[in-house]
């Protein structure tokens, strides 16, 4: 009998990591689609052995640590998801954004190259600058507008030609601090929201992303691929939807300009970044329509086991 493939996720608290944990023991995560398999095959039992490290267990930017433990686990791919996101934060904590993104991204993928794992590592849209006015592909030249963008990038840098890069954007879950539950909170206490739409990008549900995780934890091609939800919106159209799919009118949300944003936010946010995701979906699959992943995440969430 073949052996369970080994799997080491970092960053296994959060809220990308959480989903991809139930997927890998093949569970359908909460808010998760139970029919989408983007290469057609459910997850077998026991066909993963996997280890999920919190930052508690392994803090990924201490490097002796870190190699220490790749080598202990001897794992045959890592899902590298453990990350500096706070976006504003990050643009007055620039040494502590790069240590964890890019640094310790460096040392990931050194210690894959020592154990013979194959590195899957995720990056962000947010290192495009917007101003292509269409879709980005894989290939087309980054420039990131913020340090978190920049730091994210630096780790794509520092990893080697043959480690999987996954870029992928506005990512949700239904465990896990994140925008479209701010939104469902108002709408539930009868407020409004304004959000602004003149930003354009891509909504993933972090339970779809964890699908196509694990068919790239199985393929383990190596070079970069875009992975999100299909179709492209603003936030204020996430508003809208959100409101609709839990009773409120159209006078729910208004649409603003960024310039009208007070505070302004500390970190400029390109205005166009949505990914094109062909180069995936060419291989396997498209992945469900932002709507429909939004929708599971609304609904879902009411069984959350931490609604506080
Ligand atoms: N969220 C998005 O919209 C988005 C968009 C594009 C790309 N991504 C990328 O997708 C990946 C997963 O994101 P996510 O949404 O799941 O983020 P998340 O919920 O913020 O999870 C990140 C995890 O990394 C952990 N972490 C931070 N510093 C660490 C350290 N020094 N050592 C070990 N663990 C550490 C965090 O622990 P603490 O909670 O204890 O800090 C957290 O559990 C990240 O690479 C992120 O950059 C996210």
């Amino acid at each position: 009998m073949e052996r369970p493939l080994r799997v080491l996720v970092t960053g296994s608290a959060g809220q990308v990591g959480l989903d991809l944990l139930d997927v890998l023991a093949g569970l359908t995560p909460l808010g998760g689609d139970e029919t989408f398999q983007p290469d057609g095959r459910p997850v077998g039992r026991d066909e993963f052995e996997v280890l999920g490290l919190t930052r508690h267990e392994l803090d990924i930017t201490d490097h002796d640590a870190v190699l220490r433990c790749v080598e202990a686990v001897h794992p045959d791919v890592i899902v590298h998801l453990a990350a500096y996101t706070a976006v504003d934060r990050a643009e007055g904590d620039s040494l502590s954004c790069f240590a964890v993104n890019a640094t310790a991204t460096e040392t990931m993928s050194f210690a894959a190259m020592e154990t013979g794992a194959h590195l899957i590592s995720i990056s962000t849209d947010y290192v495009f600058d917007g101003e292509k006015g269409a879709a980005y592909v894989e290939d087309d030249a980054a420039n990131p507008l913020s340090v978190y963008g920049a730091s994210k990038f630096a780790g794509e840098l520092l990893c080697r030609e043959e480690d999987t890069i996954v870029r992928t954007s506005w990512v949700m879950g239904v465990r896990g601090k994140n925008v479209v539950h701010v939104i469902a909170e108002r709408a539930l206490s009868g407020a409004t929201v304004r959000f602004v739409s003149d930003q354009t990008g891509t909504v993933t549900a972090a339970s779809d992303l964890a699908r196509a995780l694990v068919t790239l934890v199985r393929e383990r091609p190596g070079g970069t691929w875009h992975v999100a939800n299909t179709g492209t919106t603003t936030w204020f159209d996430v508003a809208a939807h959100v409101g609709a799919l839990l009773g409120r009118g159209d006078d729910f949300a208004t649409a603003i300009a960024t310039a009208q944003l007070d505070p302004a936010p500390l970190a400029t946010r390109p205005t166009r970044s949505d990914l094109a995701t062909t180069k995936f979906a060419h291989r396997w699959s498209h992945l469900p329509e932002w709507r429909d992943g939004v929708e599971r995440l609304v609904l879902d969430r009411a069984r959350r086991p931490d609604r506080s």
